[in-house]
Parts: C-alpha cells; sequence; structure tokens
C-alpha cells in the first residue's frame, strides 16, 4: 500500500548526532501570541507541520499576514484587537486539539459568530470541557450533540473575568481560558491541575499581568485584561515528545549512541525522562540553558540492557502525556511487570491511545491488563518477535505510526504499518531521521 510502510529487518548499531524539529506547543503558542502582537514577529526553527501550517492559515483567516520563507516566519500583528474578517468565517483545525482550543480564547470577543471545524478525529473529541469555562466569561457556543465540532462561536464585547476550576490536567483548556482572560474585565483566576506550562511562561516573558504560583498537584493563575502585547521573536527548540521516539529508539538498539541536540526540556514536559531514567535508561542532560523563561538542552543517550520495571507513579503523567504508547515499548522490555495508572486522559488524545497501547503489546504478543485507567505490562527482556504485524491506524494517529516504526526497528518481526502520512502532523521530518540513523557508522 502506497500509504504504509513495511519494515523487516531491526535498525544496526549507531552513534550519532541529530537535531529533531521544532517544539509543537512552542509553535502553536508563537503564531497565537505573534498574531495579537504589535508589530513584526519574527521565529527560526518553527515546526512546519500540519498542526502548525493550519494554525498559520487560521490566523491569516482572522486578518493577519504572515510570511513563510525556509527556516522563518514572519506574523505581522495589529495589536490585541487587530483581526479583521468577514461575516461566516470558517476556521478548519484539522487535527489539531492545540489550534481548535486555544483559538476559541483568542475569538471570544467574535462579534459575529464564527464556526470551527476539524478532521475525522478532532470531530470525535470533548470540546465541551473548553466551551463550558469560556462561556462562563459570556461567550455563547453552539456544539454538535453539545459536545463535539463542529462548533459555533459567538462573542461578546462585554466579557467579565471568571473562576475557573481545570481538573483534567489540560493544558489546552487552561490555555484557552488564560486568552480568554486577556480580553476579558477583571481578573480570572485559575485552579488548574498541573500541565505544560508554555502559555504561563510567555505571557511572564512578554510582560503580561500573569501571576502563577504551585502548591502540590495544582497551578493557581491570576491574569488580567491587556491592551498591548509585544511582538514576539523566537528561535524554537526542538521537541522532546519527537524527541522521544529516538531516546526509546535508541534505549531499546544495541551497541547505540544518541545525542539530541536544542531540545525544550521544560520540566512540566520531562515526565518520559524521568519515568524512563527511573527504568534504568542511560540518559544524561548537558549544555543547559535558559531561552526566553524555557530550558534547553542536549540529550544523550545509550543502549540499555537491564531495563527495570516501573510502578509509574502518578506525578510522572501530565509531563509524559503525549509519550506513553512509546514508553510502553520500553516496559515490554523490562524484567519484571510495570504499572501505569490514572490515565484515562489518553483515551482522550487524537485516537483512544491506552486501548492503542494494550493494542499494539498484544499484537506483539506482550501480556498486557488493561482498565480504563489503567495498564499492566508484562516485561520480557527476551522478547524477540518475527510474526507479521499489521498496524490498521484508522484515525491516522502520528504518534501510532512513530511508535510502531520504533517497535519494529528494535523488536524486529515483518511490520505493516499503515498511514505514513499521518507524520505531517508533529514530525514530517520522522523517516528521513531515520534513514540518517540507517546510514550511520557506528
Ligand atoms: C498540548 C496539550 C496536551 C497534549 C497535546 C498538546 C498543548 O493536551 O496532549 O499534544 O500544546 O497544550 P491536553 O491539553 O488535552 O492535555
Amino acid at each position: 500500500m502506497q500509504n504504509s510502510l513495511v519494515i523487516n529487518k531491526k535498525i544496526n548499531s549507531f552513534n550519532d548526532i541529530i537535531q529533531v524539529s521544532g517544539d509543537k506547543s512552542l509553535s502553536i503558542r508563537w503564531v497565537l501570541f505573534s498574531s495579537l502582537g504589535s508589530g513584526v514577529s519574527i521565529s527560526k526553527n518553527l515546526l512546519m507541520s500540519e498542526d502548525v501550517i493550519t494554525s498559520i492559515k487560521a490566523v491569516r483567516k482572522l486578518g493577519i499576514k504572515v510570511i513563510t520563507k525556509k527556516n522563518t516566519c514572519k506574523i505581522f500583528g495589529k495589536g490585541i484587537n487587530g483581526y479583521k474578517y468577514k461575516k461566516n468565517l470558517k476556521i478548519n483545525a484539522q487535527n489539531s486539539g492545540t489550534l481548535g482550543r486555544l483559538i476559541l480564547g483568542l475569538i471570544i470577543d467574535t462579534p459575529f459568530p464564527i464556526k470551527i471545524t476539524g478532521d475525522n478525529s478532532l470531530s470525535k473529541r470533548d470540546f465541551k470541557r473548553v466551551t463550558d469555562p469560556l462561556s462562563k466569561f459570556g461567550a455563547k457556543f453552539r456544539l454538535k450533540n453539545n459536545f463535539t465540532l463542529p462548533l459555533t462561536i459567538k462573542g461578546s464585547s462585554n466579557l467579565k473575568s471568571i473562576n475557573y476550576l481545570e481538573k483534567k490536567g489540560s493544558a489546552q483548556c487552561k490555555s484557552a481560558v488564560i486568552l480568554g482572560a486577556l480580553k476579558s474585565d477583571g481578573e480570572t483566576t485559575i485552579k488548574a491541575k498541573k500541565s505544560r506550562n508554555h502559555t504561563e511562561l510567555l505571557c511572564k516573558h512578554l510582560n503580561i499581568p500573569i501571576k502563577v504560583y504551585s502548591r502540590k498537584n495544582y497551578d493557581y493563575i491570576k491574569i488580567k485584561k491587556t491592551s498591548r502585547i509585544d511582538n514576539l521573536d523566537y528561535n524554537i527548540p526542538s521537541d522532546i515528545s519527537s524527541s522521544a521516539f529516538f531516546i526509546v529508539l535508541t534505549a531499546l538498539s544495541k551497541n547505540s549512541k544518541l545525542t539530541i541536540k536544542n531540545v525544550n526540556i521544560n520540566p512540566t514536559r520531562t515526565g518520559v525522562i524521568s519515568i524512563l531514567k527511573r527504568m534504568g535508561v542511560n540518559i544524561k542532560i548537558s549544555n543547559k540553558r535558559i531561552y526566553k523563561g524555557e530550558i534547553n538542552a542536549d540529550i544523550k543517550i545509550e543502549s540499555t540492557k537491564n531495563l527495570k520495571p516501573i510502578n509509574c507513579p502518578v506525578k510522572y503523567n501530565s509531563g509524559a502525556i503525549d509519550e506513553f504508547l512509546i514508553i510502553f515499548l520500553v516496559a515490554a522490555r523490562a524484567n519484571g511487570i510495570s504499572y501505569f495508572k490514572d490515565l484515562a486522559e489518553l483515551d482522550q488524545k487524537e485516537s483512544p491511545r491506552l486501548k492503542w497501547g494494550s493494542k499494539i503489546l498484544n499484537l506483539m504478543g506482550v501480556k498486557n491488563i488493561l482498565t480504563k485507567s489503567s495498564i499492566k505490562i508484562f516485561g520480557n527482556p527476551k522478547l524477540k518477535l518475527e510474526k507479521k504485524i499489521i498496524i490498521k491506524n484508522y484515525l491516522k494517529d502520528h504518534r501510532i505510526f512513530m511508535s510502531c516504526v520504533i517497535a519494529a526497528l528494535t523488536y524486529g518481526g515483518k511490520w505493516e504499518i499503515h498511514d505514513k502520512n499521518s507524520i505531517k502532523t508533529s514530525f514530517p521530518q520522522f523517516l528521513k531521521i531515520i534513514k540518517k540513523l540507517k546510514n550511520a557508522k557506528k
């Protein structure tokens, strides 16, 4: 099949230095914040994946000029109230939950109804979780089945600040409310279960009046209306979620070493590193530096022989939320039973990823016990595959495709993995980097 990838050989040992593509969360946020900025914002190394290109198209529809050229992107912001568009506007967020949800905060004051649509996968996902808090500001929403896309938003010019309790640990919901608060009278207060904090850090960097403090598992945020946002020049660091595939590829390959350069290691995103280190994976962080409130560094990984099972502390869940499929592959090789719990949110992603994790392990012959929110994985350090495995990635989930490629290259077997094009969502360079490693001499 044209759009599927056949792999029937493990990868040979490699020793290499790579750079993966720009961080997706930061790239989308850069586009959105720059569209509200006063003046021209320039980014370097913006991730040019479908989710980000769709975000660029969305702000263009709101009347913002964007020029992309090779490695740089320029956005000509017209200020916080600078969007100009005609009636009956439709914005298609395609596969991007981050765009689909965050943009609602940006257009919360829209005088005309705007319709938001998405692809097959996004149209199955919960949007009520974000329209519920946003409607408290005074905007009106209509959703399909009162729950999903397509939805229509009708804003208000008289938005009032809110108090919001975010219990799911969703950075998308939290961020949409922060953006809505920028256009609402008074001070909005948010108590949010810990999740990635790029939006808060960008607000601070841009001198937007935001205050954040943390207590136990929650962040407490206060944010006020803003009349001006500065332009935002930004050099986007590499994505830890994309790096995770190569971290695991190296850990599970024989006699291999890899350095991944300039990765964003914001502590709210590094759950994968904490979990894999506890499992015995040889990972070292070097060259740490602060960049515009974020932390970037190089990551070094070496093949690991004796992998330990983990009873994964739930405190790591939110920081590893996009990486569990690939973490399960490490648990499959560990010497014992690993247990991951409190993960119901995984089934809210581009596809039901907790169920998919179990399905992939079953196809690999790895015993596992799945419940609605947990999985027990019975690791086997001697696991070698010879059988044929076909992955029908029916919702075209990029992370399912890439995780299966890593499984095929490290466990062997004859894999036919459908929907190669899904990598365009977050990591179009993925297969090119794999090819580079295949050709890299030890
Ligand atoms: C993201 C937040 C997370 C994550 C997604 C990107 C973001 O989703 O899974 O890939 O950029 O804010 P939730 O907010 O639904 O947890």
